[in-house]
């Protein structure tokens, strides 16, 4: 199968980044498509934890390229930095391509996100103030500066010029801070171009030539669908499009050219941030769930909101990104349960949602209904055929084949790339 998007099927942390290393073993190329160093994507070999944000996780084999594609917001800082760790931690990132029309996250992004955070109070969505937000507002707006003017510093300072003028009225007049200066930034900004041009081409026409001679593309979404712009819990979301279709117009691809779509969904769910849940568990399960299963983000280090997996939201992921498979995760995790519920409809004010409700005040005030399911109660962490599993996790994982109406090829029973079984690819 020569090209694959692989996608969270529901609000980040799947394990997009491990299910995306043990595909990429067999990859020519793995592209991130949209997204910045929000992500945190964990790989886990043997006694080594690689946490990345922007590098696709095609970097930790020596024959794929990682490409990062022009639907991303770099912020070459952090960029330059992954590159210098893994370097040192023995993984050679010489190979990583980077889109000249990926846009740049600069310093006063960075700012406007913290300080909107906060005037916004209550109503904060709760980011990962890296500055994504408003590096995607100033690229729809076309006030953004890209990789490729980098390499041009006097159309990089008159395009800083401009903008920074308006930036500057903003944080000053609206949002009370200190101007931020030109000179400054530039001096910075352009002081990474040298280490960034090797990376730098068009990566579409590269990803592009890899289709056509029939070579192996992973494409690595981040975030999840119900973080997308336009599918998610608006405005409680990041601001590109996680979902299928951003997997086109990020990488610079049409649509024949996708085989399979596969959606990484954990076996219960969680949320960073604010935003609709309806089925959080502030309870003790919801502490396990938090505990036992690590749930704390990668690259903020906040605790994640944890509850039962929800079928409503994932078989809308499927029909939002056209999903073929399901690669199931972490249900390992849910090894310490008795018994196990799997929301299968909303009710709010007497009616009954089996779809995503159109208005998001439902969403908010819903209340999920459950089916129960047993649970196994037993270490499955060292199982790797779906024969061998208690008869309680096959049942629930064929419950939500049959919910979802799509196969689940692929059910990863703890972080390492071979705990996996296989089902079907
Ligand atoms: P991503 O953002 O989708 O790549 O996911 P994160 O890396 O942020 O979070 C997933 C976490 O779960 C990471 O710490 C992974 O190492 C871990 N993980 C992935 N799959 C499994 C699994 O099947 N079982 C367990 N116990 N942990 C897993
Ligand atoms: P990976 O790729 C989980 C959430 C933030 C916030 C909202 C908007 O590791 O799954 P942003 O900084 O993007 O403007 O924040 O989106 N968020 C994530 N949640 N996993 C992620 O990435 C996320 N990236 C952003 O917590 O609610
Ligand atoms: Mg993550």
């Amino acid at each position: 199968m020569p090209a694959t998007i692989v996608l969270g099927a529901q609000w980040g942390d799947e394990g997009k980044g491990k299910v995306t290393d043990v595909f990429a073993e067999n990859a020519d190329l793995v592209v991130r498509y949209q997204g910045g160093n929000n992500a945190g994507h964990t790989i886990v070999i043997g006694a080594e934890r690689f946490a990345l944000s922007l590098i696709p996780s095609g970097v930790m084999y020596p024959a794929c390229t990682p490409v990062i594609a022009s639907g991303c917001v770099i912020d070459p800082k952090v960029l330059l930095a992954e590159i210098a760790m893994l370097t040192e931690r023995g993984v050679d990132p010489s190979g990583l391509r980077i889109s000249s029309n990926a846009h740049l996250i600069m310093p006063y992004h960075r700012k406007l996100d913290a300080v909107m955070e906060r005037y916004l109070g209550r109503q904060m969505i709760g980011t990962t103030k890296k500055g994504i937000g408003p590096a995607y507002t100033d690229k729809y707006s076309r006030q953004g500066i890209r990789i490729q003017d980098l390499f041009d510093p006097k159309i990089f300072r008159d395009k800083l010029d401009v903008v920074l003028a308006d930036k500057n009225k903003l944080l000053t007049r609206v949002y009370n801070q200190l101007p931020m200066d030109a000179e400054e930034i530039a001096t910075e900004y352009l002081s990474y171009a040298e280490a960034l041009l090797p990376f730098v081409t068009d990566t579409s026409l590269l990803i592009w030539e890899a289709i056509e001679t029939k070579q192996t593309v992973l494409f690595e979404g981040a975030q999840g669908t119900l973080l997308d712009i336009d599918h998610g819990t608006y405005p409680f979301v990041t601001s590109s499009s996680p979902t299928a279709g951003g997997a086109l117009t990020g990488s610079g691809i049409g649509p024949k050219a996708i085989d399979r779509v596969v959606g990484v969904a954990k076996a219960y769910i969680s949320r960073v941030g604010t935003g609709p849940f309806p089925t959080e568990l502030s309870d003790e399960i919801g502490e396990t769930m938090v505990t036992v299963g690590g749930e704390f983000g990668t690259v903020t280090g906040r605790r994640r909101r944890c509850g039962w997996l929800d079928l409503v939201a994932l078989r809308y992921s499927a029909r939002v990104n056209s999903l073929t498979q399901i690669f199931l995760t972490k249900i390992d995790i849910l090894s310490e349960f008795d018994t196990l519920q799997v929301a299968v409809a909303y009710s709010s004010l007497g009616e009954t949602y089996t779809e995503l409700p159109r208005q998001q005040r439902v969403l908010y005030n819903c209340t999920p209904i459950y089916e129960e399911l047993p649970g196994w109660k037993s270490d499955i962490t060292g199982v790797r055929r779906f024969a061998d599993l208690p008869k309680e996790a096959q049942q629930y994982i064929e419950f939500i084949e049959e919910r979802t109406g799509v196969p689940i090829g692929w059910v990863s029973v703890g972080p390492e790339r071979q705990q996996v079984l296989t089902r079907s690819s």
